[in-house]
């Protein structure tokens, strides 16, 4: 019974929707004298890791950051390395997605990116459409201030009056409109590899969302790094700018 209770307890904490800035594959490359595709290579094995532990612990939404719109000034040959990604992780582990009960979504502007690219994250996103558990939405040529852009282009044309604009108008126009509307906003908010900024990652939904910097370089991040931020989460006094 106080087993049961302190389980309870402990559920109703989970963050409901975790956003992940993956960052440091290419210092981790670096780091054992390996190109930075490399790391973008352990990094998406890493990702598939961290999503299905994320789905078994009850995760509902799981954002991770893959490419900014300030990641296209790469070198070239990094960047389509980085947009061949999805291809190779759908190929690689949508049966493991689909046997997780995991739903693919994606936000971001699909303008700019590469057809192939997007046509293995729509068949993905397709063939897991019937998935109820985790959804796990991939950021890919997402830029937060973007995201608040569009959504207010979209709304003065379709007749609005932007001088009465709420917030609850403009979320329904932003790009997380895709996920369900009370998970628009992400609880939690990792980022690895030790640098502490937000990278214009989510920057409307993240208003009230807890941070969480790890040192450990994306690749390396693990299921057990994931239990210790979501611990921290936890452990995090909540207070939405009031007193409790
Ligand atoms: C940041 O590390 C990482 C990226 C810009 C790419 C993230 C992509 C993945 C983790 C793979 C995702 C998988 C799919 C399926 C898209 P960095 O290159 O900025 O590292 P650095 O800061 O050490 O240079």
């Amino acid at each position: 019974m106080f087993n049961n209770l302190k389980n309870k307890e402990q559920e109703e904490l989970l963050p409901e929707h975790i956003g992940i800035i993956m960052d440091g594959n290419g210092r981790w490359a670096k780091k054992k004298g390996k190109p930075r595709i490399f790391g973008h290579k352990a990094g998406m094995d890493s990702l598939k890791d961290v999503a299905v532990h994320g789905a078994r612990r009850g995760i509902k939404v799981m954002t991770v950051y893959a490419f900014s719109t300030e990641n296209w000034t790469r070198p070239v040959d990094e960047v389509k390395f980085i947009m061949s990604l999805p291809i190779d992780f759908y190929s690689k582990y949508v049966p493991v997605l689909k046997e997780e009960n995991i739903q693919i979504r994606m936000i971001g502007e699909r303008a700019g990116m590469p057809k192939a690219t997007l046509d293995s994250i729509d068949r993905a996103a397709r063939e897991t459409s019937e998935n109820t558990g985790m959804i796990l939405n991939f950021a890919m040529n997402y830029g937060g201030r973007r995201d608040i852009i569009l959504a207010i282009q979209e709304l003065a044309k379709s007749g609005q009056d932007l001088s009465t604009l709420t917030e609850e108008d403009l979320s329904k126009h932003l790009q997380t409109a895709v996920l369900p509307e009370n998970l628009r906003d992400p609880d939690l908010i990792i980022r690895t590899s030790g640098e502490q900024r937000m990278s214009n990652f989510l920057t409307w939904q993240s208003a009230y969302s807890e941070l969480y910097f790890a040192q450990t370089a994306w690749p390396d991040f693990d299921e057990a790094e994931l239990d210790k931020a979501i611990a921290a989460f936890q452990k995090r006094d909540r207070r939405y700018g009031g007193v409790k």
